[in-house]
């Protein structure tokens, strides 16, 4: 078989939220096309420069990038309002033509209806107590749709029949609704909507996904898979049921763009210096743990902000220290407001996710937000003495105890003026030297602030 020219891709290593979108867009030079492969609007990719913020949902985060293409695989689901609502914020600052020469969707991406949502949250508060904390947007009920073969994709908006179409699958889910109070007036405008959305994207170019794929390849341009979510939130390989309904994991890529597994080159796996979980589900290294579970799965914002208007970051009280942490990572849901659960690094699985996706290359963000602590802790296994057991606690099988922390020498604030590894404090290369040693892994990019300029190489 001749040298193929291959894919890069860059996957979460934790529970999402690992800061994908500014390292997608920092790489972004470097490549063609970025492609999506899996999930939704539940995804809150955000990027930041010249003194603006955006969050993206459902748009790759290679969009800022003029000459380059943004392809919307085959293996997420896509909300049209959401997507018309994106483009149309997008295009305060890029002109809509210009968009659309930037943006193809692949013809096989699922689409999620307004009734998914409604769903979504049914689905939820029938779980009780034992509810996922999902985002709302109608993921899981896309997917089963999907699975279940009922669902609409991307292709069917084209068809003459797509407006009888969507309202037959209306009608089958309103069925399942039927115990339910409906909004049935708010269903009927948001059912236009989703036609008059459908009908927007239109304008954008529909693909063939893995033919397209093929094509760019053959002729040698540059792809960079975005992942969404992260290794813990895979529905085949993270802690079940607490987990999103796509495969956040590398084999999303094969499935979710249509391309072999011989086309993936490297393997770029995003970690955060600590780490966040938003919703429910194990979490081992928790700061405060159940407490602060219980917390972040009852609260908002301004409560925490009313209740604990300075917390001490080196305070003596885990739980404390947990909200500080989430004050200064500014660690609230991108998509939904929610504060994260905020804890150590979990080192048996960082490990876990640099196995199942075959990374190669790591990459760390948020190295600045641990800056000001007086000691830094890493989780070096969960359960001592056990390795059963250990990997049982990483998959979230069984509750971690005895569990074994190494503790690291702080560093100072000042990271974000940093531009090259030997200006890092010490302390900090010692952390980073560690994770390498441990993970066998090189750490290629340190991101210390959420600009895009905040980089350093190694
Ligand atoms: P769903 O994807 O909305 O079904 O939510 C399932 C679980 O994944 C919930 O715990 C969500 O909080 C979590 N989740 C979904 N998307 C993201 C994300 O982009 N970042 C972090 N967590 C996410």
């Amino acid at each position: 078989m001749k040298q193929e020219n291959k894919i890069n891709v860059l996957l979460g290593l934790q529970w999402g939220d690992e800061g994908k979108g500014k390292i997608i867009d920092y790489l972004t030079k470097n490549y063609d096309i970025i492609a999506r492969f899996q999930g939704g609007p539940n995804a809150g990719h955000t990027i930041e420069f010249e003194g603006k913020k955006y969050i993206l949902h459902l748009i790759p985060s290679g969009i800022f990038h003029p000459d380059k293409i943004n392809l919307m695989g085959n293996g997420m689901v896509i909300c049209p309002i959401a997507f018309q609502k994106e483009v149309e914020e997008l295009a305060q600052d890029i002109p809509l033509e210009e968009l659309k020469k930037r943006i193809v969707i692949s013809n096989r991406a699922n689409l999620i209806m307004p009734t998914h949502r409604l769903l979504d949250c049914i689905n939820e508060k029938s779980k009780g107590d034992k509810k996922i904390g999902t985002t709302g947007k109608g993921i899981g009920p896309a997917y089963s749709d999907h699975t279940s073969r009922i669902g609409l994709v991307v292709g069917d908006i084209d068809n003459n029949d797509f407006a009888i179409k969507s309202s037959a699958l209306n009608k089958k889910h309103l069925e399942i609704l039927k115990d339910h109070d409906v909004d049935m007036d708010a269903l009927t405008k948001e059912n236009y909507q989703f036609l008059t959305a459908a009908k927007f994207m239109q304008e954008f170019e529909f693909v063939n996904g893995p033919y397209w794929i093929d094509k760019q390849l053959n002729t040698g341009k540059k792809i960079l898979a975005e992942g969404a979510q992260g290794t813990f939130l895979d529905i085949d390989h993270g802690n079940y049921p607490f987990v999103t309904s796509s495969n956040t994991t590398i084999g999303g890529v094969c499935t979710g763009l249509g391309v072999s597994a011989h086309r993936i080159g490297k393997v770029y796996g995003l970690f955060k210096a600590y780490c966040t979980r938003v919703g429910a589900g194990p979490f081992p290294t928790e700061l405060g743990g159940e407490e602060s579970d219980e917390w972040c799965a009852t609260k908002k914002v301004e409560d925490e902000n009313t209740q604990y208007p300075d917390p001490d970051i080196n305070s003596s009280d885990p739980f404390i220290q947990g909200i500080a942490l989430r004050r200064k990572g500014s660690e609230f849901g991108a998509t939904t407001g929610r504060l994260r659960r905020t804890g150590w690094l979990d080192l048996p699985a960082l490990k876990y996710a640099c196995m199942i996706n075959g990374v190669t290359d790591l990459i760390i963000s948020k190295a600045d937000v641990l800056s000001g602590l007086k000691t830094v802790r890493i989780y070096e296994t969960h359960i001592e003495g056990d390795e059963y057991a250990n990997e049982q606690a990483v998959m979230g099988n069984q509750k971690p105890n005895h569990p074994v922390f190494r503790i690291f020498g702080g560093w100072e604030n000042n990271l974000r003026k940093k531009k090259r590894y030997i200006d890092l404090p010490l302390n900090l290369t010692k952390y980073l030297e560690y994770i390498q040693r441990e993970t066998e892994r090189p750490i290629v990019l340190i991101s210390t602030g959420p600009d895009r300029s905040e980089m350093i190489f190694h």
